[in-house]
């Protein structure tokens, strides 16, 4: 493994904590309200953080999604942006970012990543289609099942594995995929997917080693690859950490190498870039013109595709920004710091320490709590009583009810806590592991729930629930009793 990460600089204490390689010029002020108002918030917000007013929140890890920290450089380039309707210099800029970045020639720009898969899964996927890959990601299924595909996630048998110390966890089973290739047929298979720092595994990667075996058996049959980029600069840091073949590579080499294997790559730059937007890029003109129709379609013209000018602008920074390895490595170093506290206090998270954020095995956790009861949206609900740190649920609230009523129970039922890009400090990180501590010492408190009101489609953003008993309020006397008049 390389050792060339640029936050772990040498202490003489011989303390192992990631330091923090830029300084703080605009803040945002923070409330920590008393717990009795927190009680009242998570009951007004039906149990699901989503519902959660970031005034009543004081660390907000719900997600990284359009939550990096821009940098100055990002935020002066949305001085230059170029007002225009169409041919925006705003937009060939960010052409050229993802030329050098991506290594991709043609670009259709969309609103965010899930208006990519929407464009993609109309243009390719059809009813009986069948989608390989490596993990889904919520919307990603979504559109797919509409167009009338169904996915096939066919990760290896570490993937699932909480505790672990397999490097590419993110990677898939060649055999399954050559499997599942013969059973259904390559015309059934429109594509390939592969997700970077697969999400909802615990941001788990995939190496190149596993990328160029996933080409050599999609070139075999005449299948084409998609890559979803959303994180693929984590995915490309944890290569040069992990993967000894890249260990000397920048990261741009890396990035480009990944996406060299791939017909189609799409992402979210609310993820990959720190701030709104997406896009699809291809170096295949035939693949460009088949999906360029949908984009003033459903985004608008095919140089600003639903974003802001001003958003393009700090896409094309932020994109090369992206492989600047001082940029890349802060939240990974954070997520391994707090990933080795909690793993000392016995606390169950997914190791190694992935993208995006640290998860906690909410299943270990709270054995207690029946699947069915969502032990995962209870976590996330008691976290927040006991912090203000909002989490965000990756379990079977996040999955969907069968057609027979009963949940389709997720592989994994996790609390994810996301380290947005250079937002929180090592105090705010140190705090949050400190009260889940305190959480995990008290975790017999803790209940579960249930529906009140269930949203037919992605139900975990808008869905009511309610305890299954009157938990909160112990919870809540168990704190006071603890931490007095603390906040
Ligand atoms: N693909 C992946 C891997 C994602 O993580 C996301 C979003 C999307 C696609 C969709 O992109 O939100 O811009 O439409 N993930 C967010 C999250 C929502 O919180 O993990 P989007």
């Amino acid at each position: 493994m390389s050792q060339s990460n640029p936050t772990k600089i040498k202490f003489f204490s011989g303390q192992d904590i990631p330091v923090e390689l830029h300084k703080v010029r605009v803040v945002q002020k923070l409330h920590l309200k008393p717990i009795d108002q927190r009680l009242e918030a998570i009951n007004k917000g039906g149990y699901n953080t989503f519902l959660l007013n970031t005034n009543d929140v004081f660390l907000d890890m719900l997600t990284d999604s359009g939550t990096n920290a821009m940098s100055d450089n990002q935020v002066a380039s949305m001085h230059q942006a170029d007002d225009a309707y169409a041919g925006s210099q705003s937009f060939y800029r960010m052409e050229a970012a993802l030329k050098e970045v991506f290594g991709k020639e043609l670009i259709l720009p969309v609103h965010q990543g899930r208006a990519a898969e929407n464009i993609i899964s109309q243009t390719f996927v059809r009813p009986g289609h069948k989608i390989p890959m490596n993990y889904h990601f919520t919307t990603t299924k979504a559109h797919m099942e509409i167009n009338g595909g169904e996915i096939f996630e066919i990760y290896t048998d570490e993937a699932l594995k909480i505790s672990s110390n397999h490097p590419f966890k993110g990677n898939i089973d060649i055999q399954k995929l050559k499997d599942l290739i013969a059973k259904y047929g390559k015309e059934n298979v429109p594509f390939i997917r592969l997700e970077a720092s697969t999400n909802l595994i615990g941001g788990q990667p995939f190496s190149i080693e596993n990328m160029r075996q996933v080409r050599k058996v999609a070139d075999e049959n005449g299948i084409m690859m998609v890559l979803d980029a959303s994180l693929i600069g984590e995915n490309a840091w944890f290569i040069k950490q992990r993967e000894a073949e890249f260990a000397n590579s920048s990261i741009k080499d890396i990035l480009r190498t990944m996406c060299g294997l791939c017909e189609i790559v799409y992402f979210s730059s609310r993820k990959v870039s720190s701030t709104r937007g997406g896009g699809i890029c291809t170096n295949s003109q035939v693949l460009f013109l088949k999906m360029r129709d949908l984009v003033p379609l459903f985004e608008g013209f095919l140089t600003y595709g639903g974003m802001s000018v001003r958003e393009i602008e700090a896409m094309a920074v932020g994109l090369i920004e992206t492989t600047d390895e001082t940029v890349i490595s802060q939240s990974p170093s954070f997520i391994e710091y707090a990933v080795n506290e909690l793993s000392k206090l016995g606390i169950p998270v997914i190791t190694p320490a992935g993208a995006l954020g640290c998860h906690v095995d909410s299943m270990a956790f709270l054995p207690h709590i029946p699947q069915k009861e969502y032990p995962a949206g209870a976590l996330a609900a008691a976290l927040y009583l006991v912090s203000g740190a909002r989490g965000m649920e990756r379990g079977t609230i996040s999955s969907v009810r069968l057609e027979n009523g009963e949940d389709l129970l997720s592989d994994m039922e996790l609390l994810r806590l996301a380290f947005p890009r250079r937002v929180f400090t090592l105090s705010q990180t140190m705090f949050l592991i400190d009260r889940l501590n305190w959480l995990y010492k008290n975790r017999e408190l803790i209940g579960g729930l249930k529906f009140v009101d269930e949203p037919k489609v992605l139900r975990f953003f808008m869905g009511r629930l309610a305890p299954t008993s009157n938990w909160p309020e112990k919870l809540v006397a168990k704190f006071k009793q603890d931490f007095g008049d603390s906040l």
